[in-house]
Formats: C-alpha cells, sequence, structure tokens
C-alpha cells in the first residue's frame, strides 16, 4: 500500500473516530485487541461530550492542539460535530462527569499511568508502518512509551526541529518530538552520545543527518531497531551503494558485516574504522614479508629480534608493514573488480 492511501486510510480512521462514539465505532476491532494487553482505566458512568467542551477551562491546551496533526485531521474548529467524543476524548476518555464536577479525579491523565497503558493509549489508532513492531521493540520491552518522545498536544516544537535541519529531510515531518534528533535520543543514550563527538563520526551532530535514518526507535524485525527489513549491509548500502558490489574478488568480513570493522556511531580512528590499520587487519591476518621488499634488519634488531630475523638482509618490509597502512597496498579493501597488472594474482588480494 503506498504512503498516500495509507495516509488516506488514517485520515479516514481518525474521521469516523471523531465524529462516531468510542464504543459504537465498528472499525475498533483492533482497538479491542490492542487495549486488552494494557487495560485503560474506566471512569463510570461518563459519555462522550465533545473537544468544545474542553476551551472554556483548558484553553492553552486547546490553542497548542490545533496546529497538530491529531488537532487538524479532526477537524478541530470546535465544531458542533465533535460533540460525541472527538479529539481531546480520544485519549483522555470521556469527561461529562469531569466537567460536572470540575473534579480530575474523573478524566484520565495519561501522565499517571504505567509505561505499557501511555503507550496503549496510542495504539487504539497507531498499530501499523513505523509503529508496526512496536511490541517486540527494546523501547516497549524497557518502559519506554510514546510518552518519552513524543508531545501529544505538540507545542511548536516540531518547527523549531525543522528550523534546526534547514533543509527536508527524508525523514522529518509534524512528528511532535519533545525535543530535536539527536537531543532526545541523547537524554537516554549518553554512551552513544559520547561516540558521536568522537573525530571520527557520521554528520550527526552537524544536523546532516538523524538518528532515525538508521534506526526506527518504534522497532523493526532487525536488530538493533535498525531501519531495514533485510541484512544489516543493507541499511548502510542506502547511502554506499559503491560499497555493495558484486565484486569478482569479495573480502569476507565486508560480505558478512561492515560492523566488523566500523563502528556507525564514531571513532578516534579514521573512517569510523573499529581500530587503527595495522592492528584492524592482524586481528584475522598475519604479518606478511613480500618477497621484493626485504625486512628492516636494523629495525627489527632494535625492537629486539634474534635469530634469523637479524640475520636477513637488510631492507624495510617490516617497519613499513608496522608504520604504514596495508590498505597502501590493498586499496580495494571492500572488493576488487579490475584485473591488477602490477599483483601477482591478478584482481586478487584486494590490491587493485
Ligand atoms: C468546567 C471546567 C472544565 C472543563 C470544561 C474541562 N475541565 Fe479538565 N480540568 C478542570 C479542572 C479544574 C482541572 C484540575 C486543575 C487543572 O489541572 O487545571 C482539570 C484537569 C484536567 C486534566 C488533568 C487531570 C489530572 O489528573 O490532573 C485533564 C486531562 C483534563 N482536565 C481534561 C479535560 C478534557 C479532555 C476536557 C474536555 C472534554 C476538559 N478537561 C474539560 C476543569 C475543566
Ligand atoms: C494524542 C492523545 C491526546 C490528545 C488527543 C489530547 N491529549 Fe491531553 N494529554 C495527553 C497526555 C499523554 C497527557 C499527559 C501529559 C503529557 O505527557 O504531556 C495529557 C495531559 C493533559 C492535561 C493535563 C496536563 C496539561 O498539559 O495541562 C490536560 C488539561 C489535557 N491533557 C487536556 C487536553 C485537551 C483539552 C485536549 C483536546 C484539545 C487534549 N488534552 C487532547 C494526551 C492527549
Ligand atoms: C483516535 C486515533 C488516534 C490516537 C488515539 C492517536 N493518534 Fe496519532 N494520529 C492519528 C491519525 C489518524 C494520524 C494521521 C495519519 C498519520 O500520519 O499516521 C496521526 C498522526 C500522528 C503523528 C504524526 C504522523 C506524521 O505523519 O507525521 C504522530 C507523531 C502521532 N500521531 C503520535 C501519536 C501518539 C504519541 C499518540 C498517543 C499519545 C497518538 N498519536 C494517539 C490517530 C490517532
Ligand atoms: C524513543 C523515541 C520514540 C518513541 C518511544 C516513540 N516514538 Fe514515534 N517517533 C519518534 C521519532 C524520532 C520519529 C520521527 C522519525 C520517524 O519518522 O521515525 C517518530 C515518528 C512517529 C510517527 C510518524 C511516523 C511516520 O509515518 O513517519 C508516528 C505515527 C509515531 N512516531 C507514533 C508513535 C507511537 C504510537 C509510539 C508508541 C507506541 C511512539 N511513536 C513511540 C520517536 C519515538
Ligand atoms: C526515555 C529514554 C530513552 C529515549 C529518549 C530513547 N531511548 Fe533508546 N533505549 C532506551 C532503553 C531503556 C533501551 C533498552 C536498554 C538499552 O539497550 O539501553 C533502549 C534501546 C535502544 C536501542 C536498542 C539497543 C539494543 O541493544 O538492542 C536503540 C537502537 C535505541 N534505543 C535507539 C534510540 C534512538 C534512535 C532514540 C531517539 C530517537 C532513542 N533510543 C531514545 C531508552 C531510551
Ligand atoms: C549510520 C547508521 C547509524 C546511525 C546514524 C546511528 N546508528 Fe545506532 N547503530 C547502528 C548500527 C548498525 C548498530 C549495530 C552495531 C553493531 O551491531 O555493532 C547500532 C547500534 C546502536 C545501539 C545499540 C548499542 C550499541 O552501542 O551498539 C544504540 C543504543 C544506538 N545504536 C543508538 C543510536 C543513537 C542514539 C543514534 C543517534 C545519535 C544512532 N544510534 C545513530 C547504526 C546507526
Ligand atoms: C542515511 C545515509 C547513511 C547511511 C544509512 C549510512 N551512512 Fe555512512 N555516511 C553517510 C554520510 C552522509 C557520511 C559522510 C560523508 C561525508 O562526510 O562526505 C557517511 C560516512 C561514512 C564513512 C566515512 C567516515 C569518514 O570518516 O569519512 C563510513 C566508514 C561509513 N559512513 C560507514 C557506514 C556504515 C558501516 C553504515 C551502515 C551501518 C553506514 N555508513 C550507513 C550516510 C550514511
Ligand atoms: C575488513 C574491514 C572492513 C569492513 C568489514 C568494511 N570496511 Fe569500510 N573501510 C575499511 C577500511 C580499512 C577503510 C579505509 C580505506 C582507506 O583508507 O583506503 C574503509 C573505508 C570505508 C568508507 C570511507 C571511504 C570510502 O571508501 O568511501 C566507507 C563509506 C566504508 N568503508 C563503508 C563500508 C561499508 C558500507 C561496509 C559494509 C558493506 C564496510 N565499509 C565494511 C575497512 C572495512
Ligand atoms: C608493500 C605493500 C604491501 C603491504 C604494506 C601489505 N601487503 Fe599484503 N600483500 C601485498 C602483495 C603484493 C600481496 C600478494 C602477494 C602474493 O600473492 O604473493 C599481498 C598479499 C596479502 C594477503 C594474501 C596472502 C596470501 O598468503 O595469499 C593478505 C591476507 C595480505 N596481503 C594482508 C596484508 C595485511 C593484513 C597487511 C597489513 C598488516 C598487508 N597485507 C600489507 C602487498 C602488501
Ligand atoms: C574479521 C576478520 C578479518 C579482518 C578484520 C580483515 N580480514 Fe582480510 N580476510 C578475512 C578473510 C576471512 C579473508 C578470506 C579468506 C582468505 O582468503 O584467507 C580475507 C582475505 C583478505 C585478503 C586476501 C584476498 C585474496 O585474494 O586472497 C587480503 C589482501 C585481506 N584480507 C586484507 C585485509 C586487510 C588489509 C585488512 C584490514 C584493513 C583485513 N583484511 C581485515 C578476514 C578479515
Amino acid at each position: 500500500m503506498g504512503k498516500r492511501s495509507f495516509r488516506a486510510l488514517w485520515l479516514m480512521a481518525f474521521a469516523a473516530f471523531a465524529l462516531v462514539a468510542m464504543g459504537a465505532c465498528t472499525s475498533m476491532e483492533k482497538t479491542k485487541e490492542q487495549s486488552t494487553a494494557a487495560k485503560l482505566p474506566v471512569i463510570e458512568g461518563a459519555t462522550y461530550v465533545g473537544s468544545e467542551a474542553c476551551a472554556d477551562c483548558h484553553e492553552d491546551v486547546v490553542n497548542d492542539f490545533k496546529h497538530t496533526i491529531h488537532g487538524k485531521l479532526a477537524g478541530f474548529e470546535l465544531k458542533a460535530n465533535m460533540a460525541q467524543g472527538g479529539a481531546c476524548e480520544a485519549c483522555h476518555g470521556p469527561a461529562s462527569k469531569h466537567i460536572d464536577e470540575e473534579d480530575p479525579e474523573y478524566i484520565i491523565n495519561p501522565a499517571n499511568l504505567s509505561p505499557q497503558q501511555q503507550s496503549a493509549i496510542c495504539l487504539k489508532c497507531h498499530t501499523d508502518g513505523e509503529v508496526m513492531d512496536w511490541r517486540g521493540s527494546e523501547h516497549a520491552l524497557n518502559d519506554v512509551s510514546c510518552l518519552n518522545c513524543h508531545d501529544p498536544h505538540g507545542k511548536k516544537d516540531a518547527e523549531a526541529y525543522r528550523d534546526k535541519l534547514g533543509y527536508k529531510h527524508k525523514h522529518v515531518k509534524d512528528t511532535q518530538l519533545k525535543k530535536p534528533e539527536p537531543e532526545l535520543c541523547f537524554t537516554c543514550h549518553k554512551d552513544i552520545m559520547a561516540k558521536t563527538n568522537y573525530p571520527n563520526h557520521h554528520p550527526i551532530k552537524e544536523g546532516k543527518m538523524t538518528c532515525s535514518e538508521c534506526h526506527n526507535p518504534h522497532g523493526s524485525t532487525v536488530e538493533p531497531l535498525l531501519r531495514t527489513d533485510e541484512r544489516k549491509n543493507e541499511l548502510c548500502f542506502e547511502c554506499h551503494a559503491d560499497k555493495q558490489g558484486p565484486f569478482a574478488f569479495e573480502h569476507a568480513p565486508v560480505e558478512e558485516d561492515c560492523t566488523i570493522c566500523h563502528d556507525p556511531h564514531g571513532s578516534v580512528a579514521d573512517n569510523l574504522l573499529k581500530q587503527n590499520e595495522p592492528y584492524l587487519c592482524i586481528q584475522c591476518h598475519g604479518l606478511h614479508f613480500h618477497s621484493a621488499i626485504q625486512p628492516n634488519t636494523d629495525w627489527l634488531k632494535q625492537n629486539g629480534a634474534k635469530g634469523p630475523l637479524a640475520t636477513m638482509p637488510n631492507g624495510h618490509s617490516m617497519q613499513k608493514i608496522m608504520t604504514s597502512r596495508c590498505t597502501e597496498c590493498h586499496p580495494s579493501i571492500h572488493g576488487s573488480d579490475l584485473p591488477s597488472l602490477s599483483a601477482p594474482g591478478g584482481g586478487s588480494r584486494l590490491t587493485r
């Protein structure tokens, strides 16, 4: 289903919701199913009165809310057609008793509910798209609720968010976030924040990229909350297509998982590498000498070498191996295609 038709469907769902009393709505089967997971409190004897009534005593909230997507979709213009239980009561439950008594006891205040109940309010309607995998997500399982990140009434945060980024971003919409990214995520993920300050990092703190471009904070079938339905590498290929191949000569760890060598959040080494060369490489490979280049015996001796290593003809290989990067001679570290003229083995050994 296209994004547009999905939106249209939602729009209809919301309109239906706004117009018909909660219990009588026929398209609410999912609602019942979802709300049984975390039961919401019931205000005995209360009925729906419509959002119009709220403005008398909660003018500020009403004014903020009018500008949100929820407010706009509900046709929130304080019209009479809201009289059967409109937008406010979609989250707060029927309000007649609250208004009669002017007593906060008789209205649902989500701030006083458990994280699971808070999310259940939103999940009455949001079960699809971005939020589809919420229930099994690390956030849901660790008592994070929708309200940790979203501001239900909207206080112009969305505009601040857009201004900050200054361009039309793939995922930036009027999503009523409590804080813009990445600050939102940093309130809880301090370790990741530290990494984004390392000399090498994806341009997140520069505002050119968001955490949620790589993660879906609502859940994913690929851990940890990655924004892809496929392998982790597929996420990287979305922006680094040149690393996808297919290559005539592949490098096994590259095929397996980019994060074997790269830390996506930041690194002290260049190129987001978890370690500098040659240490990165010698986790898996031995150091090698090349027939064309003899070891630097002086250097080896200074570094404690004995026996044959100390008596070989003098050269520069060992020093070169330890002080230069392996990728100076193996530049096609992600895989190579071109037949190489300069190295034995054609295009193999990732040398061209
Ligand atoms: C006649 C006045 C009046 C009307 C109308 C009214 N409220 Fe209230 N409401 C109050 C008062 C008084 C409080 C408690 C003090 C406060 O928080 O401002 C309150 C508090 C609340 C709270 C917080 C409850 C808590 O636990 O602190 C919510 C939520 C709320 N109202 C929702 C609504 C909604 C939704 C409507 C419209 C359907 C509505 N109110 C209409 C007077 C009213
Ligand atoms: C999308 C769900 C949702 C809708 C729709 C909604 N609210 Fe709320 N409301 C909440 C939540 C959640 C809280 C708890 C406080 C918080 O996290 O900001 C809250 C808190 C409140 C409070 C008490 C705290 C405060 O901010 O003063 C009042 C009063 C209130 N809402 C009134 C309203 C009115 C009036 C409307 C309609 C114009 C409305 N709400 C629409 C979810 C909603
Ligand atoms: C009565 C049904 C209903 C409830 C309850 C509800 N929403 Fe919505 N919400 C909608 C509809 C319909 C839309 C607009 C369609 C869309 O974009 O998904 C929407 C839009 C949104 C958007 C903006 C999406 C966008 O496209 O930019 C956010 C964010 C959101 N809701 C969060 C919440 C949160 C958080 C809660 C709980 C506090 C909540 N909603 C409760 C129906 C609801
Ligand atoms: C950890 C923070 C976080 C939590 C928790 C969270 N959200 Fe979001 N939500 C975001 C961010 C960031 C965006 C904007 C980026 C994006 O589009 O995913 C967003 C976007 C959305 C959107 C718009 C999606 C679209 O179509 O682009 C909806 C709807 C939404 N959230 C609903 C919810 C609901 C419902 C819950 C609880 C079940 C929830 N969110 C919990 C951070 C969060
Ligand atoms: C209210 C606190 C809070 C906020 C805000 C928050 N998170 Fe989380 N997040 C958690 C908790 C708690 C966990 C589960 C424990 C853990 O892994 O740290 C978690 C887990 C995760 C995981 C999965 C970690 C794993 O090992 O599986 C990712 C990815 C993640 N969060 C990304 C984000 C992003 C992106 C944002 C901002 C859009 C965000 N979080 C905002 C609290 C938060
Ligand atoms: C370029 C894509 C990308 C961006 C941007 C990104 N992440 Fe991640 N994140 C990943 C990948 C991939 C993993 C899995 C790493 C692994 O398996 O070693 C991950 C893992 C995580 C984890 C799990 C724990 C850990 O340390 O591995 C958390 C929490 C997390 N990211 C939060 C965030 C936050 C917060 C932001 C924004 C500041 C962010 N990520 C930005 C790709 C990204
Ligand atoms: C949404 C797009 C996007 C995704 C997804 C993405 N990247 Fe990037 N990546 C970028 C951008 C933008 C840069 C910065 C380019 C620049 O500064 O010229 C970058 C730079 C890099 C760099 C070079 C850093 C440097 O110091 O120059 C590496 C390595 C990298 N990404 C690895 C990854 C890996 C691994 C993944 C998957 C986990 C990934 N990227 C996913 C957009 C992305
Ligand atoms: C075996 C370790 C290793 C693996 C696995 C790996 N890389 Fe790299 N990557 C490197 C090294 C080393 C460099 C620095 C290359 C240089 O300096 O010539 C680099 C540089 C990069 C750069 C920045 C420079 C450039 O060539 O654009 C990007 C982007 C990048 N890698 C993406 C990826 C992606 C995407 C994957 C997964 C498909 C991946 N890498 C897997 C070792 C690795
Ligand atoms: C001075 C250039 C140079 C440097 C520096 C270099 N290599 Fe090589 N390497 C080569 C050449 C040329 C070959 C092909 C030799 C052959 O096929 O006999 C090769 C072959 C290899 C092979 C395949 C070996 C085999 O037995 O098939 C591996 C693995 C390798 N290098 C890893 C590394 C690592 C790891 C480093 C860094 C510690 C490194 N190389 C540094 C030039 C270099
Ligand atoms: C996680 C382990 C791992 C890391 C880290 C790693 N490699 Fe490899 N590399 C392999 C495996 C596995 C192969 C394929 C098996 C083989 O042919 O020996 C391979 C093959 C190679 C080859 C030989 C290709 C051929 O044609 O025979 C070269 C050259 C090479 N790696 C260089 C590097 C360099 C340079 C680095 C560091 C930037 C590096 N590797 C990091 C595991 C690794």
